[in-house]
């Protein structure tokens, strides 16, 4: 373990190094970047792993994929919580908003074998692009849930479209987007997370054709198979989204 952090450390700063040869950067760029690494100091405690993520989390997810064959992974994002209520056909929402969605597939295993048991996580924003679960007035068993998965592998499960959302941008996150000609927004996405005994934890997201955002999500995160052109049911979008788990 500390030989791969030798490693891996050694080759990192390696690659600053070489960029900053690269682009003839002199002392006093090189004070102005420490000090705004400085600001993370005094921000709030999320900012450090807002960037991280922004910058690296979905590259992580396709460094997994390199290693197995299931479904695609995307990254975690900040907003996932254990404590979901457990739900069983329907997430709760504020009923009198927003465009109805209905999230419908299965989970198996590579061979299309359903996995009785997996417990499906799906968490999303709401229409006006905010997660709940983070402020006393806003609970966490709305735009959330976790689904038990039945003998035949099958889910449907009816929530509302997620609107558009910005990541937070008022601190050295948004200030570092700025710096690179970036705005904050992500493209509207549901996030999921399966979980079974004698399976990989799969962690994704489901992106919607047509999003103003697909092309410039500001995390990076958007990957051709995870974007959904949505069908119609009723008075509601239908997301068909399957799992596919990899062995552990
Ligand atoms: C990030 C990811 C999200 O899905 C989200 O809603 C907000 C932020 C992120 O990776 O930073
Ligand atoms: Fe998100």
């Amino acid at each position: 373990m500390s030989n791969r952090s030798e490693v891996v450390i050694r080759d990192l700063v390696k690659s600053v190094r070489e960029v900053l040869r690269h682009h003839d950067v002199t002392f006093e760029e090189y004070r102005a970047a420490v000090g705004f690494l400085m600001k993370y100091a005094k921000a709030p405690e999320f900012e450090i792993p807002l960037t991280c993520d922004m910058l690296f989390n979905a590259t992580v997810a396709d460094i997994e994929m390199t290693h197995r064959k299931g479904s695609v992974s995307n990254l975690e994002g900040p907003y996932f919580l254990e404590s979901a209520p457990t739900i069983t056909d329907r997430i709760k929402t504020r009923d009198e908003q927003g465009e109805a969605l209905i999230i419908e597939g299965r989970v198996t295993d590579l061979s299309g074998k359903p996995v009785e048991g997996a417990q499906l996580y799906i968490w999303h924003a709401d229409p006006q692009g905010y997660y709940s679960g983070y402020s006393d007035d806003y609970p966490v068993d709305l735009y959330r849930g976790k689904k038990i998965i039945g003998p035949t592998g099958e889910f449907s499960v009816r929530t509302t479209m997620p609107a558009p959302y910005t990541i937070p941008h008022d601190g050295p996150s948004g200030e570092l987007l700025g710096f690179m000609g970036r705005h904050p927004w992500r493209p509207a996405h549901v996030h999921f997370k399966v979980r079974a005994p004698g399976f990989i934890e799969l962690t994704t997201q489901a992106y919607f054709a047509g999003d103003k955002w697909l092309d410039s999500d500001s995390v990076e995160g958007v990957r051709s198979p995870l974007v959904h052109a949505p069908g119609i049911r009723g008075d509601a979008k239908l997301l068909k989204k399957d799992f596919v788990l990899d062995p552990a």
